[in-house]
């Protein structure tokens, strides 16, 4: 009998710790706040807030409980700066793309000292960091995607042109690290990287240096979602669609439409509603179930929730757009009255 009391205290005390370790068990609904920061004003970011907004619908908080915030272009002392803000407002979590994880660690590290729920989406963050889960893109295997695509596009090889936005965000690196991994061994021949720093009218500079000095351009890689769109300025510009090659990222209506007019070949489209989406419902059930139920009913797998990618070419552009419509979400272009080339 003493034995059996023992043992169950010991099992009460075990089962008391491992609650406590867990997250934030108790928060309250109302006193729940949890900020989404992005990395730059873009209708990709603004697919994100609507996913953010979703969430916070469908758990019942108010429009301030779930804030999303971007800097205007890559700007990681303003993200930075952004973090210390909510942290001194004590949020119950922050959920971060960071533009570059090495300079956004310790400031990540300073809120989870201070209790917050700290995640990362979009980009991942560095190695071993206090961030308990990714929710974005796997960037390495999409880029190798993109790098099987322009490989299968140009048979012959050829120059390539890379822009992107960061030569710091993982996850710039990881695809441009990927499609550098598909296409080797082909006769492709890529160019360094062009960096605008998710700078639009940058980007649209550099591909037009970058085509003018190589007139031959046999392929172009878009990394980041302006990247693509603006490669095929660059290329319609030029006279040369069709001659060079277009593989790029992201769904966004421009991205569409050069698919549509057959600038661009075939586009790695995230799923970055699910990215906005998921890190709010994610930080929520930490914080009012437990990080360890959480995590179960969020599938999330080695700190991870791979929100996967659709590739799209005209050929497949109907079927994307039926596919999101079945899911229910939201689009602003349309393929009606379009036809896919025979
Ligand atoms: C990337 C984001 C980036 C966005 C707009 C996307 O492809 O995943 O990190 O901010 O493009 O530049």
């Amino acid at each position: 009998m003493k034995r059996l009391s023992v043992l169950l205290v010991v099992v009460l005390t075990l089962l008391t710790l491992a609650v406590a370790a867990d997250h934030n068990v108790t928060t309250a609904q109302e006193e729940f706040k949890v900020v989404v920061i992005g990395k730059s004003v873009h209708p990709y970011w603004s697919n994100v807030e609507k996913g953010v907004r979703a969430a916070a619908k469908d758990l019942g908080l108010k429009d301030e409980q779930a804030i999303f915030w971007v800097p205007p272009t890559e700007d990681v002392a303003a993200q930075i700066q952004t973090m210390e803000t909510y942290i001194a407002q004590g949020v119950t979590g922050i959920a971060i793309a960071p533009s570059d994880p090495n300079a956004l660690e310790p400031v990540m590290k300073k809120a989870a000292e201070a209790g917050i729920i700290v995640t990362t989406l979009d980009t991942p963050p560095v190695e071993g960091s206090v961030s308990l889960v990714y929710i974005g893109t796997d960037n390495y295997q999409a880029g190798f995607i993109a790098g099987q695509i322009m490989a299968e596009l140009l048979p012959e090889g050829g120059k390539v042109g890379i822009g992107r936005g960061s030569d710091t965000a993982l996850n710039a690196l990881q695809r441009t690290q990927g499609f550098l991994d598909a296409i080797e061994g082909t006769g492709i021949e890529p160019l360094e990287p062009v960096n605008d720093r998710e700078d639009a009218a940058r980007a649209l500079e550099l591909a037009n240096s970058v085509l003018s000095a190589n007139p031959d351009l046999a392929g172009a890689f878009g990394v980041y979602a302006y990247n693509g769109p603006a490669w095929a300025t660059a290329i319609k510009e030029a006279g040369r669609v069709g001659k060079t090659r277009l593989v790029c990222f992201d769904a966004t209506t421009d991205i569409i439409n050069g698919i549509k007019e057959g600038v661009i070949d075939a586009t790695v489209a995230q799923r970055e509603f699910d990215m906005g989406y998921k890190s709010v419902e994610l930080i929520f059930k930490i914080a009012t179930k437990g990080q360890r139920a959480a995590f179960r009913e969020m599938g999330v797998v080695d700190g991870k929730i791979d929100t996967g990618v659709d590739v799209i070419t005209a050929a497949t552009l109907k079927d994307y757009e039926a596919a999101l419509d079945a899911k229910g979400i939201p689009h602003e272009w349309t393929t009606e009255g379009w036809e896919p080339p025979q």
